[in-house]
């Protein structure tokens, strides 16, 4: 019998995106990109696996309710980890077939845009390797849950090498600086909506290879210098150089899904508002002091400094009113009242009630780690410890 590993692992928020597959099977990505972890405190998979040699079968449950195991990326990631055993001989032959049963939930909406897969799989993967004992990096076997997940087994920032072998062994994530190295970087996520996206991003990549011209371009010539300036700028801590690639960036993955054809779009007119609003608060202050990124969703990931997180907030109230007596959640701020000299600059009018739904506010924060305090998913029997009723 084994014992339960249960895991926290963070979303990660990518500033360079990676949006195209050169190979969809071992999903590998057509450029490298860069993201931020945020802090598991705020946002957060969470995952138990156990193996016994009395299972009948794999089995996974995924926020209270249990899933086919049939899922082939699912199936490669446990398939790859088991080779990595055998090869690094870390547990006994046995122990390889025995059955595993998973369970694994998020405290925040899934497919919204809100990174959700790759928290999950990175979350199972890490949790998988302590249980099978690996000790080499487990970044190339995240990719093959999903691609962002990759960039989720390390905490800090973290860079995706595109890699060029056909086998993708190089296609791996590597950390540009880990979250003690600039601690003041706060993320504000504004959640639009929380329903599921129209387009996945598996199919929206898809049709993009196929048929957009920008992508070509974007990955050959935009991407490589973009990557290399934006880890210049974070580890010379320079925020404005960070902000201004962030936006451009964001910009043109957007741009990329309307060059495809048919095209897609994942913003909607208050994610465009959004836009403005922080255009405008940066030219206010002669100065980029917030920048924008957006996924494939209308929600808003908001990358600053903390010092500047109580006024921002207090113009997004101003701007998006709420009815909700929660509407930022996570990391505690004091919003201040609005300053009546920041009202009379803003170009923006005050919009209609509840378009942004609530706020969360975050930080950089760690790779994934070991929950050690016995709050498992998974019972002794290694049965959930929670199911959802539906
Ligand atoms: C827009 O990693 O979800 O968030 O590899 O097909 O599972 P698959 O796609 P996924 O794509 C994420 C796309 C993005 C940009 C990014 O995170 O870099």
């Amino acid at each position: 019998m084994s014992e339960i590993i249960t895991v926290v692992a963070p979303v990660n928020i990518a500033v360079i995106k990676y949006w195209g597959k050169r190979d969809e099977e071992l999903i590998l990505p057509t450029n490298d990109s860069v993201s931020a972890t945020l802090d598991t405190g705020v946002m957060c998979a969470k995952t138990s696996v156990t193996a016994r040699p009395d299972f009948s079968e794999d089995k996974i449950w995924l926020n209270g309710i249990k899933e086919s195991f049939s899922n082939k990326r699912l199936q490669n990631c446990l398939r790859e980890i088991k080779i990595r055993a055998a090869q690094e001989k870390s547990v006994g032959e046995e122990f390889l077939y025995w059955k595993v049963h998973i369970c694994s939930e998020n405290n925040f909406p899934t497919a919204a845009g809100l990174a959700s897969s790759a928290a999950g799989y990175a979350c199972l993967v890490s949790a998988l390797a302590k249980l099978y004992k690996l000790k080499s990096d487990v970044s190339s076997i995240a990719r093959l849950g999903s691609g962002s997940a990759c960039r989720s087994v390390y905490g800090g920032f973290v860079r995706w090498h595109a890699g060029v072998k056909p086998d993708g062994s190089d296609s791996v994530a590597t950390q540009v600086a880990d979250n003690s190295h600039w601690p003041e970087m706060h993320a504000l996520i504004l959640v639009v909506g929380e329903s599921k996206k129209k387009m996945s991003s598996t199919k929206g990549m898809n049709i993009t290879k196929e048929t957009s011209d920008l992508l070509k371009y974007r990955a050959e010539q935009v991407v490589p210098q973009r990557t290399e300036e934006i880890c210049k700028a974070i580890k010379e801590k320079h925020f404005a150089k960070f902000a201004e690639i962030t936006m451009k960036d964001s910009n043109q993955f957007h741009a990329v899904c309307m060059d495809s054809y048919p095209p897609f779009v994942y913003l909607t007119s208050v994610s465009y508002t959004i836009i403005d609003l922080i255009h405008n608060y940066n030219d206010l202050y002669r100065e980029i002091k917030v920048a924008y990124t957006f996924d494939a969703g209308p929600n808003a990931c908001l990358y600053l400094l903390k010092k500047d997180v109580p006024e921002l907030l207090s113009v997004i109230n101003h701007i998006f009113p709420s009815s909700s007596t929660a509407f930022v959640r996570g990391i505690e701020t004091n919003v201040k009242p609005i300053n009546a000299d920041i009202v009379s600059k803003l170009t923006i009018e005050p919009q209609a009630k509840d378009l942004i739904k609530y706020v969360i506010h975050t930080k950089v924060g760690e790779g994934p780690t070991e929950v050690t305090d016995g709050s498992h998913l998974l019972n002794d029997n290694g049965s959930p410890k929670c199911l959802n009723i539906i």
